[in-house]
């Protein structure tokens, strides 16, 4: 349980990454094979069961450009069973922001709680390597989910963002879920 939260809710960094640890390929693209999203990797009932978990969504700039370059490229690619509020990290407000979104800015334990906050008791989903690591640093994390998806990228995003140092994990699941394994952690406190 997150020292920040207030309800039931958890942090929880959800990443899809390639078997070799990149969460995305050159050039912040996506494309983990055959042109295919993530949600068709992945078992339907078990896309929908995160996301049903999920009651807010904490995005960092750089993946929130990347997500709307994805959808102006190739709509409904980043598509997700999800309609809770998104906060938005970035010095730099978009305009117009968008529906749901709300733009934060500063200190990462305040943004979080803020986050958590609207998620109503459910969880949190922090989306960005950046920001993941930001929260990671400050021990703001409750658990990693990771899909892992059945190819070697070579090359791209790492998970881990320069700077992160070593963070201890407790597992708590893996499983088959489609074509992708889904691996789930503790972060250990
Ligand atoms: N595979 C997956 O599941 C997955 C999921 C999410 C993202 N990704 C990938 O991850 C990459 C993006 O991650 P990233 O690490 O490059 O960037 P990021 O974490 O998405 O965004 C970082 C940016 O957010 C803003 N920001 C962060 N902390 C802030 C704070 N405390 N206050 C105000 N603004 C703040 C800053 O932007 P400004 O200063 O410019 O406003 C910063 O440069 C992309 O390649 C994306 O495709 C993959």
């Amino acid at each position: 349980m997150s020292d920040v939260s207030t309800g039931n809710g958890k942090v929880v960094v959800n990443r899809a990454m390639s078997l070799d640890g990149f969460i995305a390929g050159p050039g912040h693209r996506m494309d983990w094979g055959g042109g295919r999203p993530l949600a068709d990797f992945v078992a339907p009932e078990d896309f929908a069961e995160v996301a049903a978990a999920t009651g807010a969504m904490l995005i960092g700039r750089r993946t929130w450009d990347v997500g709307s370059r994805m959808e102006a490229e190739d709509p409904g690619s980043v598509d997700y069973p999800f309609s809770g509020p998104f906060f938005l990290l970035t010095h730099r407000p978009p305009e117009p922001p968008g529906a749901d979104v709300t733009v934060l800015s500063g200190d990462i334990g305040k943004a979080v709680a803020t986050a958590l906050d609207a998620a109503g008791g459910k969880n949190l989903e922090i989306l960005g390597a950046d920001v993941a690591a930001q929260c990671l640093w400050r021990g703001l994390v409750d658990e990693i989910l990771v899909y892992v998806l059945p190819v070697l990228l070579g090359d791209g995003i790492p998970f881990s963002s320069p700077g992160l140092t070593r963070v201890d994990l407790e597992p708590i699941s893996s499983a088959r879920s489609g074509d992708a394994t889904i691996l789930r952690f503790r972060v250990r406190k």
